[in-house]
């Protein structure tokens, strides 16, 4: 992966990050593109969680916005990093209840895609979510876990990661709909995921997770889907190491997805 050319901002002495005009604009069309897509497509627990974070639609809002919501919500906070961090730093703040968020947001040439998460994916993506009780008790523990995992288990662990908090679609009564963040701060996505005919739907299985390949710049051939939130709460409880080194023996399943070009 080629170095970042984004720097995430600081505060400055007042305590808070001072956005530019350009960059509280490029969230305000992100906000007004995104709060449209979601509907009927994002899942009632994520649409409520989003009603109480309450974010602004005409400027970035601060972390500590986010934390007097989040905080009584869950016990969660975020936690301002810089553009890219360690997997032993990723792991830390997810173990102690911290979400990382990169205090910069994408340019309006990569309004559409950007394989960095910027602060928009990360607040509007995530943080509805880490209001519901079971996503973040699942995502707690799945930090935990990744604290003590060595460097290959904690490659099996990152799909569990991406098919649920980034890419997890969820049935409910009216049909099939997205909690993953992945998916819900990507327009593209959001609209593929839910109207398009194209990509798989498999249940939810554990072991087929961890063994299922995935690649961060197209768009997912294979969504898991819960049947519940409420499941998270009873995946956190499973010895998932356990599955974790099964996977390991296992294998991977063979990539639906034509594997990525190396340069020439
Ligand atoms: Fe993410």
């Amino acid at each position: 992966m080629t170095a970042s050319t984004y720097v995430a901002r600081k505060p400055g002495p007042d305590g808070n990050i001072h956005y530019t005009e350009e960059e509280n604009a490029v969230w305000q069309t992100l906000m007004t593109r995104q709060l449209n897509c979601v509907q009927h497509r994002a899942c009632n627990e994520y649409l409520t969680g989003l009603a109480r974070l309450d974010l602004p639609r005409d400027r970035i809002p601060q972390l500590d916005e986010i934390n007097r919501v989040l905080q009584p919500a869950t016990g969660w906070r975020v936690a301002r990093v810089p553009a890219l961090i360690s997997f032993d730093r990723f792991f830390e703040l997810l173990a102690s209840q911290q979400f990382p968020v990169a205090t910069f947001i994408r340019r309006r040439e990569d309004l559409d895609y950007l394989q960095e998460p910027d602060i928009f994916h990360e607040l509007f993506g995530h943080c509805a979510m880490l209001t519901h009780p079971a996503f973040a008790r699942f995502t707690h523990i799945y930090g935990q876990l990744g604290q003590n995992a060595t460097p290959r288990e904690r490659g099996f662990l990152a799909r569990l990661y991406w098919f649920t908090v980034e890419f997890g679609l969820l049935n409910t009564l009216e049909g099939r709909r997205i909690y993953g963040g992945g998916i819900l701060s990507s327009p593209g996505e959001t609209q593929y995921a839910f109207e398009s005919d194209k990509p798989e739907f498999r249940p939810f299985n554990m072991l087929d997770v961890l063994r299922t390949p995935y690649r961060i710049d197209i768009m997912q051939p294979i969504y898991y889907v819960l049947d519940s939130l409420d499941d998270l709460f009873a995946i956190a409880g499973m010895n998932i190491m356990a599955e974790v080194h099964k996977a390991q023996q296992m294998g991977l399943f063979a990539p639906t997805f034509t594997p990525k070009q190396t340069a020439v």
